[in-house]
């Protein structure tokens, strides 16, 4: 999207957008030039970005990979899902099990229009427009109903969406509604920018959002850890990602610890 003439109408592309400058970090050609200006000034500051943004996703491929191979779990919503990428939570679920239902949620309507173009032809996947700050209308939405069953498990994905929450629409309160609609087994995945090992970095780059079409909250570790409340941690707990059992994927050609971060991630279920 390199020209203002390309732009879908109701888009406003002269407002640095979080969604395509996130798929900027990661490679990806959903953006516009406002976006890549804010997402140039952020890797000015912090350099790293772009790295955080490849173990985010790489965090997230592992977690759905663990949740269908391992725990048994055949229903994600994936709420805040993000510009299609590659390695979507549906590819990823179907390497194991094809018959996996996932819903992707976004408020942004770039992101709807991009998930709806590529799910045209998938079956057991859907996208549809909803926002975090109003579960219940997400948990009501009939297309969503029509293919997740809230009365077997489900895992809900909030990677990397929380931190555009603030603490005035009540985050924790916003997880334990969701949290409460879904059955005991049901899982959590969530990964959140913190300021715990860089601060002055993440509070300048934070910043940058200041002019987007959100802005950041960052959080502490003790903040992110009581999000899992009534969810039960598995191993490795909540660490950094790319610590979440690499194991399981080699970060090819990655800093690895050397590089410093931002982002803490788990993955909990629910009790
Ligand atoms: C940084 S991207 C993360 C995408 C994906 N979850 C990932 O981790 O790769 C954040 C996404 O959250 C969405 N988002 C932000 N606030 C939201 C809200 N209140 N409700 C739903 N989606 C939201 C944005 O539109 C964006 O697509």
């Amino acid at each position: 999207m390199a020209e203002d003439a390309a732009v879908p109408t109701g888009i406003d592309s002269h407002i640095p957008n979080a969604a395509r400058m996130y798929n900027y970090f990661l490679g990806g050609k959903d953006n516009f030039p406002t976006d890549r200006e804010a997402a140039e000034r952020v890797l000015t500051i912090a350099p790293e970005a772009r790295e955080l943004a490849r173990q985010n996703r790489a965090f997230l491929r592992r977690a759905v990979r663990y949740l269908v191979a391992e725990a048994g779990i055949r229903q994600f919503v994936d709420i805040g899902a993000g510009l299609p990428t590659q390695g979507n939570v549906h590819e990823v679920a179907a390497e194991v099990d094809p018959g996996t239902q996932v819903a992707y949620v976004d408020n942004d309507p770039v992101v709807l229009s991009h998930a709806r173009a590529l799910l045209s032809s998938t079956t057991n996947t859907i996208a549809v427009q909803g926002d975090l700050r109003d579960p219940e209308a997400i948990l009501d939405d009939p297309e969503l109903n029509s293919l997740i069953d809230f009365t077997e498990p489900v895992a809900i994905l909030l990677v990397a969406v929380l931190h555009f929450i603030s603490d005035s629409d009540k985050p924790d309160d916003l997880i334990g509604r969701l949290r409460d609609a879904v059955p005991r087994g049901s899982y959590l995945v969530l990964s959140h920018v913190t300021a715990e090992e860089r601060p002055d970095t993440a509070h300048q780059a934070a910043e940058v959002y200041r002019d987007a079409n959100m802005s950041v909250t960052l959080r502490s570790r003790e903040r992110i850890l009581g999000m899992f409340d009534g969810f039960e941690l598995v191993e490795p707990g909540l660490v950094r990602e790319d610590e979440w059992r690499p194991d399981q994927e080699p970060l090819a050609g990655s800093a690895g610890r050397a590089t410093p971060t931002w982002f803490l991630c788990g993955v909990g279920r629910s009790m």
